[in-house]
């Protein structure tokens, strides 16, 4: 099959690109590198060296005889060179994954959250556009957000699938309609998600495309089967308070002897999942060729939801820390019921995924240990506040205000 992976110079991009690359499958990935402008205009570099895309997709044909090929292209920006390149390469699925995806950076000042929402927005629709223009029959498997539901107590299990809603009409008659449960996004990376989810509707009611949407959970460990195999494959492992994720920080913490810092009361419930089943996750997906009958598929991509302060409670007794609880900078609720249904990868023959009980945090661990050199224990802290965006308005826009 041809794939294009968007966004697959990432964190869950470059193991998929491998991964289906391993699997025989001609591979694409398009992608601008702003991930790695944003880690150098933040200062906070990933824990393990990041080679070059170039010398990755070299070294990745070296060992396995496989070409991955790889354009240079803002997809949010530069929709002729992308609808061109869709023409040329003629791919069967586009698995999309490229977009800005820290919830804290998206709220750090107005820019960089009209960024987010603008560049994941825009990318989404002209991947929808050109699939419309070239070949309606192309898959898009989309990388969307667990965090779309937003943390306020639901008193039923979020289904997946196709949902349908169902009500009272005046005339006291039951009805039901096709559609999502309401999505209650909390930062503004979230909301970005809400509005794509908006726009994988549009395009499959409207144009028929055939769109499976992965609701995917916070993904944890560092290395796949492939990005371990050479320290040129190796994935990405951010472990700072922009776009770390509560695992990564908490092995840090520990290892360093630092003790593991907790939002809040750490009641929070959040959904995981480990890189390699996501990976297997996207594998299936693209496989699944889900019938196009103008609705979205969603599929929760989750292996378990847990308190964070059960995943702190676990680490610390693994790595023998402490815990220390801090003021909770983002808006959400501490406590939460929170069920999600998770069946459907069951169903495509994904019979197990990974837990944090399958004690998979060697790997994590074993990564942190070989660098320990690098971690820069200033990074860690939260000093983005829900509440308090650090964007000041010019000069001129005060001056306007006043006048
Ligand atoms: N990492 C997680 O824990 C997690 C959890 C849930 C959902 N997701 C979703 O999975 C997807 C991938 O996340 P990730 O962790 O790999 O993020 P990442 O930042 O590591 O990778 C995203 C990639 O997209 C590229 N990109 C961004 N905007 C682009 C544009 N306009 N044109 C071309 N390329 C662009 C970036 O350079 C980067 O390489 C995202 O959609 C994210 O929202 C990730």
């Amino acid at each position: 099959m041809n794939i294009i992976v968007a966004g697959g110079d990432g964190f869950c991009g470059w193991p998929t690109a491998l991964h289906l690359s391993n699997l025989g499958h001609n591979i694409l990935i398009i992608d601008n590198l702003s991930r790695r402008s944003i880690s150098r205009e933040l200062q906070y570099e990933s824990l393990t060296k990041i080679y070059s895309i170039h010398e990755r997709i070299e070294k990745w044909r070296q060992i396995s005889g496989k070409t991955i090929s790889f354009r240079n292209m803002d997809i949010a920006n530069d929709y002729a060179m992308l609808v061109e390149t869709v023409s040329v390469f003629d791919p069967t699925c586009i698995v999309h994954l490229a977009a800005q995806r820290s919830a804290p950076y998206s709220m750090m000042s107005v820019e960089a959250g009209n960024y987010t929402l603008t560049n994941n927005v825009l990318t989404t629709n002209n991947i929808l556009r050109a699939i419309e223009h070239h070949n309606k029959a192309i898959r898009l498997v989309n990388l969307g957000s667990i965090g779309v539901y937003g943390y306020e107590d639901r008193n039923f299990v979020m289904p997946e699938g196709k949902t349908a809603l169902s009500g009272v009409d005046s005339q006291n008659d039951k009805f039901t309609i096709a559609g999502q449960i309401p999505l209650n996004p909390t930062s503004v990376y979230h909301l970005s998600k809400s509005h794509i989810a908006s726009l994988l509707n549009f395009y499959a009611q409207n144009f028929g495309i055939n769109i499976t949407d992965l609701y995917q959970g916070i993904v944890w460990g560092t290395q796949t089967q492939e990005t371990g195999i050479a320290d040129e494959l190796s994935n990405r492992f951010d472990y700072d308070e922009i776009y770390g994720t509560v695992l990564n920080r908490f092995v840090v913490q520990s290892q360093s002897g630092m003790p593991i810092s907790v939002y809040g009361r750490g009641e929070q419930t959040r959904a995981f999942i480990h890189i390699q089943d996501t990976v297997r996750c996207i594998e299936a997906a693209v496989n699944s060729g889900a019938s196009i009958d103008n609705e979205v598929e969603v599929i929760h991509q989750i292996s378990e939801t847990r308190t964070v302060k059960s995943v702190a409670d676990y680490v610390a007794k693994l790595m023998n820390g402490t815990i220390n609880h801090v003021p909770n900078p983002r808006e959400e609720a501490e406590e939460h019921r929170y069920e999600l249904e998770h069946t459907k990868f069951k169903q495509l023959g994904l019979e197990r995924l990974s837990t944090l009980d399958d004690n998979l945090l060697d790997e994590i661990q074993n990564s942190v240990y070989k660098h320990l050199d690098r971690i820069d224990k200033s990074c860690i802290a939260p000093k983005v506040n829900w509440k308090n965006a650090n964007h000041k308005p010019s000069i001129e826009v005060v001056d306007a205000i006043a006048s």
